[in-house]
């Protein structure tokens, strides 16, 4: 298939690791120009260097506006626009619904929510004007069935979806898409780290909860970075022109609901 993404320029989020890189990785893989960020410069060119492809290395908490303006200045000189934006950070803590601290909700809700907005409301006039533009929302199986025990994720990421489907109406007709993908559970540090948490809270072995969530899954297994990578590559691509405003699940058949 072809593409039709050589020569088009990316900014992914939350991208030194896990499904970011592996977004970045797949992107850079079709001939597009990428600038990664994450917390730190070491880990986002450690990264670049690993994916090679002339993939540039960028600072960025999405928990702080003031990070979210100076990469969208920076980025925008290094590579003259963005045609391809992935919104993507860190999880949240896990944690029951009840007890969550209002200062907890706030931060969560910037870093997940109100930052990646700023961003994309920067990046939308220069889509618009150049009539091909792809926001891509990294969000969670939570939204369309809660996950016990992740209560900021289940309730934060709707807020995404709901912006991202309003948004998509507004610029269908310029080009630019909006969509979110749902990863179910995808093998990175943020799985291992859940998967540890889970084990503590339920006195038994990592190897036993990893076991009992992979039974849980049809495809018997946690997917790879490289696949949820390649669901990015197709809504990205020329070929999606048509999607707009969905979410598209990778999730080994996992979640149930139609
Ligand atoms: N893996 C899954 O199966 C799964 C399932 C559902 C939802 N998700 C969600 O998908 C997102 C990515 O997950 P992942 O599995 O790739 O996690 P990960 O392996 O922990 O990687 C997270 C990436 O985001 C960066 N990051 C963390 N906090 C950040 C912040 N405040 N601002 C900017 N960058 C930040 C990290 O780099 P630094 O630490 O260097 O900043 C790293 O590059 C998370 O929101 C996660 O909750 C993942």
């Amino acid at each position: 298939m072809d593409t039709g993404l050589t020569g088009k320029r990316a900014l992914v989020l939350g991208a030194s690791k896990g499904l970011g890189f592996g977004i970045a990785q797949g992107l850079a893989d079709e001939g597009v120009r990428v600038a990664i960020a994450s917390r730190t410069m070491d880990g986002s060119k450690a990264a670049a260097e690993k994916i090679g492809k002339g993939v540039l290395p960028f600072i960025c908490d999405t928990g702080k506006a003031d990070q979210v303006d100076a990469l969208v200045r920076d980025v925008t000189a290094a590579l003259g626009g963005v045609d391809i934006l992935i919104l993507n950070s860190g999880g949240p803590p896990p944690g029951k619904a009840q007890g969550v601290s209002s200062d907890q909700w706030r931060n969560s809700f910037e870093a997940m929510f109100v930052n990646l907005v700023r961003i994309a409301d920067q990046m939308l006039p220069g889509m618009i004007e150049r009539k091909f533009g792809r926001i891509i929302s990294v969000i969670s199986s939570g939204v369309i069935q809660p996950i016990p025990n992740l209560a900021i994720s289940n309730a934060i990421r709707p807020a995404l979806v709901g912006w991202g489907k309003t948004l998509a109406a507004e610029v269908a007709s310029s080009g630019v898409t909006v969509n979110a993908i749902a990863p179910g559970r995808i093998a990175t540090d943020r799985l291992k780290q859940l998967d540890a948490a889970n084990a503590e809270r339920t006195g038994r072995s990592i190897e036993d909860v990893a076991t009992a969530a992979r039974g849980g899954i049809p495809a018997g297994r946690y997917g790879e970075i490289e696949e949820f990578g390649a669901a990015a590559v197709f809504l990205a691509s020329e070929k999606a022109s048509f999607m707009t405003g969905s979410i598209l699940r990778v999730d080994g058949g996992q979640i149930s609901a139609t």
